[in-house]
């Protein structure tokens, strides 16, 4: 199965773009959980403020879909200024970056998306702009070529990343704020599917908020659309109201298990479980025996089965811990020593 196919997959997929706009929260008090973050980022922003300067440059890093573009647009909203937003790949060479950086207002933000994506000439020019707001030109060739500095609005940039491991320490080290975003815990999510349900003008009574929180993989962009399904199911099978027998029926029926995993998860938990009895599995063995890419494996399956330790990593290969034998009922190998 194709990763965009997955209904519990944390990458943005096309039928979330439509609502996606309009789920966000707009200040930071709409933001649910993250609160450490949030309350350093209400400090910095407060001061920022009083001061009449710029935020200092903020990366935020952490899976897909946990919140990163919301927290960057509102920053922006929290500061009253406006927001430039690009990506990495999209700034293709170094005077693409300069015409963005010359065309900001005073303190306004620039939100570089997938920035572990930049270009090495282009990464090169943000380090001035980051530190002395300023653009390094070298004019003519040879011995009578001179570097020309060109001052610029002073702003703050933040940076967004999935794999934070993959910036370079330079870039890393020019962030005056660095934060994680973590995954939610089920209250939160409960909370937000509450919150998203009453944006969508739909029902949704009891427990069943919380049915779709414990398998929406602690990330909010799922349990929107997990949302979004039971809310088709509701409408078709019953009076439109989301109870808890509706939502459990939905997604069953979608497959999205109580834990939140899905079919694939299975399929790899079976086959180290199962076709490997049990012994430590190397990621391009476990990739090929169950026909997805290691990659994939590596980004999009494994940080949630790690998260809820039902997987861990050895030195000799990935094994299935006693809770992931346990929740798909296989009795333990070492059970009748
Ligand atoms: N703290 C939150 N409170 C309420 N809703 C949230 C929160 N965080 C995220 N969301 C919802 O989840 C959706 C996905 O969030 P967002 O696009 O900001 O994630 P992201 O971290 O930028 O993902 P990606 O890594 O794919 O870019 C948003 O549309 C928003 O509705
Ligand atoms: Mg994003």
């Amino acid at each position: 199965m194709e990763e965009e196919e997955r209904i519990v997959t944390a990458h943005l997929m096309m039928e979330d773009q439509a609502v996606e706009y309009s789920l966000r929260p707009r200040y930071l008090a709409e933001y649910i959980g993250q609160s450490q973050v949030k309350d350093n980022l209400k400090i910095y922003i407060e001061a920022a403020k009083m001061r009449r300067e710029p935020l200092d440059h903020v990366l935020l890093y952490g899976p897909p879909g946990l919140g990163k573009t919301t927290l960057s647009n509102i920053i922006a909203n929290e500061l009253g200024v406006h927001i430039r937003t690009t990506s990495g790949p999209a700034i293709e060479r170094p005077g693409d970056l300069a015409a963005i950086l010359t065309n900001l207002q005073e303190n306004d933000v620039l939100f570089i998306d997938e920035i572990h994506r930049l270009h090495r000439t282009v990464e090169e020019v943000l380090y001035p702009a980051m530190e002395d707001f300023a653009l390094d030109f070298i004019i003519g060739k040879g011995p009578s070529a001179r570097s020309v500095r060109l001052d610029l609005p002073k702003f703050t940039l933040i940076g967004a990343t999935t794999r934070a491991g993959l910036l370079s320490a330079p870039l890393r080290d020019r962030f005056g704020v660095v934060s994680r975003l973590e995954f939610y815990g089920e209250d939160e999510l409960s909370f937000i599917v509450t919150r998203t349900a009453e944006i969508f003008g739909v029902g949704i009574i009891g427990e069943a908020s919380r049915e779709i929180a414990r398998r929406s993989r602690g990330t909010p962009r799922i349990a929107n659309r997990l949302l979004k399904r039971v809310r088709d199911h509701a409408q078709v099978r019953g009076d439109g109201i989301i109870t808890e027998e509706v939502a459990h029926d939905a997604l069953e029926r979608i497959q999205v298990d109580p834990m939140g995993l899905d079919s694939i998860d299975h399929k790899m938990l079976r086959a180290m479980i199962v076709s490997f009895g049990g012994r430590p599995v190397g990621l391009d063995t476990l990739a090929a025996s169950i026909g997805e890419e290691s990659q994939t494996i590596e980004d999009v399956y494994e940080p949630y089965l790690m998260q809820i330790g039902f997987l861990q990593r050895t030195p000799r290969g990935r094994i299935a811990t006693p809770a992931a034998y346990g929740h798909l009922g296989l009795p333990l190998p070492d059970a009748g020593r």
